[in-house]
């Protein structure tokens, strides 16, 4: 198994790895606590959807620092396996310092799960919350994770639906562009976030991989951005630092993003109800069999 040594940025997905690799990796570890409470709705969602039997052979895709593996391994109880697998050290290694925490029998691995050798028939079940949308080359990728599924082996992933769906991007990061120099438009269906938004496309690539039963449905909630007694500073603070607001500001003069930045407080103020920022978070519950 590898350590949490960094991973060489090779093969189709080498840019997402230098990514997750670099500043965007750290914040994510540093807010874990904070994404997990935030993001536990949609674990909830993908593991009830996985329906885990004890004793299956588990692979959380994309596993970050975690959180869904330990709900995964506590499902499947000491007579099974739950495995994390994803490419970005930082968050490979609060996986296992939290996992030592916990006590959790949770493994993890620092490697590309689109590429890496697991073997034939080691896993029952993939199971991922917003980690498969990354990939360069999709179709090959879940083609190349169904080659370590069981014959009756079977997936359940969670991924968000259209950006303007989800408040908890579009909010901030509305309130932002005015002030900002002109954004090069989203590719449709590129590595990101909204990768899969349009679900005839994920449909068709799942299909290309050989998955058969696919099925896709909507599933909303809403998102606790920050709570307590100054929920905005909290909200502000973590849409700054994680997700597509954050790369915007990259790199702009500080009076643009001081501009910006008011811009956002604003916004999210306008949200705040009974001590908490809570917004739309919209995405795609996809089940299918290997
Ligand atoms: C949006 S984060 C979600 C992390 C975690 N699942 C969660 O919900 O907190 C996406 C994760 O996918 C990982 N990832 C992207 N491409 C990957 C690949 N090819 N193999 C394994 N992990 C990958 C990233 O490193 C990152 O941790």
């Amino acid at each position: 198994m590898n350590t949490t040594s960094p991973l060489a940025a090779t093969g189709p997905n080498a840019d997402q790895i230098d990514y997750w690799n670099s500043d965007v990796g750290e914040r994510w570890a540093r807010f874990q606590d904070r994404l997990d409470g935030m993001l536990q709705p949609f674990s909830d969602a993908v593991l009830d959807l996985a329906g885990i039997k004890r004793g299956e052979r588990i692979m959380d895709v994309g596993c970050g620092c975690g959180a869904t593996t330990f709900d995964a391994a506590a499902k499947t109880g000491a007579s099974g396996r739950a495995l994390g697998v994803d490419i970005s050290a930082p968050m490979v290694a609060r996986a296992k310092a939290r996992a030592l925490e916990l006590g959790s029998p949770a493994e993890f691995m620092l490697a590309d799960a689109a590429t890496h050798d697991f073997g034939a028939d080691t896993f029952d079940l993939l199971v991922s919350r917003f980690g498969i949308m990354f990939f360069a080359e999709p179709a090959a990728a879940f083609a190349h994770m169904k080659k370590a599924l069981a014959p009756s082996g079977r997936v359940a992933f969670v991924c968000w639906r259209p950006m303007k769906e989800n408040g908890w991007v579009s909010v901030p990061l509305f309130a932002a562009l005015p002030h900002l120099p002109e954004q090069e438009p989203p590719v449709p269906g590129a590595p990101g976030p909204f990768a899969f938004a349009d679900p005839e496309r994920f449909r068709g690539i799942l299909r290309e991989a050989g998955y058969r039963d696919i099925a896709i449905d909507p599933f909303d909630t809403e998102l606790t951005l920050g709570k307590g007694p100054d929920p905005v500073a909290l909200a502000l603070e973590q849409t700054l630092e994680i997700g597509p607001l954050s790369r915007a500001l990259k790199e702009q003069p500080e009076a643009v993003r001081a501009r910006a930045t008011d811009a956002v407080r604003e916004a999210l103020a306008k949200h705040e109800a009974n001590g908490e920022i809570r917004l739309a978070g919209a995405v795609w519950l996809v089940s299918a069999s290997a």
